[in-house]
């Protein structure tokens, strides 16, 4: 679709299409702190967001997502929530969200924003009441407070860990000022675990979507959308070695409770009022069949799918990981999602090795992404080629730095501030003397500006290929067919005609039949390079 068509489809109110939407839409994860900057504080913020949509028009994405903006102390940059109907003076306020859908709707592009309902921040309105009221007191009931074990209950309830290091409890101080209870937190202690079996917690989370959705946003990334539910018990579990987000063990006591899809049928209750609203969810499941439980028709629309994101460079591995992908959503008919990077982990430019052949490969890899069935999450600045970066202990501000006891460096590295302009930093980010985090000064070849004119930079190559996702009816079918390949390739074909061929193997190889439409690399003849993808017709 052409971006007017995709604008008249948002704004005119015609009969919804047979084809929601996000089934196969290119989703561009905007992280507020480091997109744009428009008031001068060095961090991005929605104005900022909002001047910068005609980059996300003419890169082609139809959706986009946006990290947590609502009000938060940003003990974990915004996914510490202390009123989720507000947002935080740092991105602006109401009317800045409502101006950035409004103008959003009006250039073809959908917003979808981030939710976290799995936990709130220790300063929301319930932690602190529930602070001042005594234990068993029905303000305590809305989070997980125990008594502590031992004589003096001085030992936790259990033995969780936190996913950022550390016992997921923390002890409070009672009203009285003696030592008190414990308080549960997966995450950091400033993300206090609410009880789901509290049927406010429910009400309030509806009152929510029913907010945001009131005021025109397009749906819900859920973030930690396995975790909620708890067991009643909360017992000990042996074996945390596994103890990432990442990957946890499947009998992870933390999270996959079956009690989770009552949760998702009632968000997916209020959703339905708004039919063309999508939920998202995070779901760090490894089996096929409990991911595809959250994909029934009546939970999630969408759910996140990490296994190419996990791949490394090895085509078997991508293959895998594409034919899980496939697999976990066949069994309920769901589309499936591709994700190569968010703000959780490293750059794949990085992953793949970093330098000129780290870039090489993710070029080749959005390639493989896009020409796959399904809907695209593109991390903003992987349209440009963006490294992770090496940075100083000093500016690091993840949690996980400081819970770890600073033997994990956290995720600041993929968090750095996008490079618009010029030839130093911050490089049109801001106008501050510097951003939230510093970027390098390599990064002056890798601008915005630099690419725009240049037309074999990575932003130019994801501009063409979204553009061609988009009008070429090859890419139509929701099956793939693997063809035989070299050792050290792989090659689909979507029923619509288009096949895609990855080369990661250590030698050139003879590209099948047909015309090249596009290539992540220049081409000799019909031969493609080592580190390189392309889509023939
Ligand atoms: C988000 C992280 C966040 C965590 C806790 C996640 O999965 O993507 O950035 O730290 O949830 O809310
Ligand atoms: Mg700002």
């Amino acid at each position: 679709m052409t971006p007017v068509s995709r604008a008249a489809a948002v704004s005119s109110g015609r009969p919804e299409p047979t084809t929601p939407w996000w089934r196969d839409a290119v989703f561009y994860q905007v992280y507020p702190r480091s997109f744009a900057d428009s008031d001068g504080d060095g961090i991005g913020d929605l104005a900022g967001v909002r001047s910068r949509l005609g980059y996300l028009e003419l890169l082609g994405v139809d959706a986009i997502w946006l990290n947590p903006v609502m009000r938060s102390p940003m003990a974990d940059h915004g996914y510490d929530v202390s009123d989720p109907r507000d947002i935080d003076p740092m991105f602006g306020d109401i009317s800045d969200l409502d101006d950035l859908v409004a103008d959003a709707h009006a250039r073809g592009l959908r917003v979808v924003m981030d939710l976290v309902p799995n936990h709130v921040s220790t300063e929301h309105a319930w932690f602190r009441e529930a602070l001042r009221s005594g234990p068993g007191s029905r303000a305590r009931r809305r989070f997980h407070f125990r008594d502590g074990r031992g004589p003096d209950g001085s030992e936790p309830p259990n033995n969780w860990p936190s996913l950022f290091g550390g016992p997921a409890w923390t002890r409070i101080t009672e009203p009285d000022g003696t030592p008190g209870q414990w308080y549960l937190h997966v995450f950091a202690p400033q993300q206090a675990d609410l009880n789901w079996d509290d049927a406010e917690v429910v009400t309030d989370l509806e009152k929510t979507l029913r907010f945001w959705l009131d005021k025109g946003v397009d749906g819900f990334r859920i973030d930690v959308a396995h975790g909620m539910a708890k067991p009643s018990d909360l017992p000990d579990h042996d074996g945390w070695e596994a103890n990432e987000l990442l990957g946890h063990s499947p009998d992870d006591p933390r999270f996959n409770n079956p009690e989770v899809h009552d949760i998702h049928r009632r968000i997916r209750q209020v959703l339905d009022d708004y039919p063309e609203a999508v939920a998202i969810g995070e779901i760090w499941v490894d089996d096929h069949e409990r991911f595809a439980e959250y994909l029934r028709p009546d939970e999630l629309h969408l759910a996140f799918d990490f296994h190419l994101t996990l791949a490394g460079w090895d085509a078997d591995a991508v293959r895998l990981s594409v034919e899980k992908g496939l697999a976990a959503v066949a069994a309920v008919q769901a589309s499936p999602t591709w994700t190569l990077s968010n703000h959780d982990v490293d750059r794949e430019v990085t992953r793949y090795g970093g330098g000129a052949v780290g870039s090489a490969r993710a070029r080749a890899m959005i390639l493989v992404a896009l020409a796959l069935p399904g809907a695209v999450f593109v991390y903003n600045g992987a349209e440009l080629g963006l490294p992770n970066v090496d940075l100083p202990d000093e500016v690091l501000q993840d949690p996980v730095w400081e819970r770890s006891g600073r033997t994990e460096r956290g995720r600041d590295g993929c968090r750095v501030p996008l490079p618009w302009e010029g030839g130093e930093p911050p490089f049109g980010f801001t106008s501050a003397p510097s951003a939230w985090l510093p970027q390098p000064p390599e990064w002056r070849a890798l601008t915005v500006e630099k690419q725009l004119e240049d037309t074999g930079s990575t932003l130019s190559l994801y501009r063409r290929a979204i553009e061609l996702r988009h009008e070429r009816a090859e890419f139509a079918g929701d099956e793939i067919g693997w063809y035989g390949s070299p050792p050290g390739c792989l090659a689909f074909r979507r029923p619509g005609g288009l096949t895609c061929v990855l080369n990661a193997g250590k030698v050139p190889v003879e590209l099948p039949d047909g015309a090249v439409l596009l290539a992540s690399a220049s081409l000799t003849g019909r031969t493609l390079p080592p580190d390189a993808a392309a889509w023939l017709v």
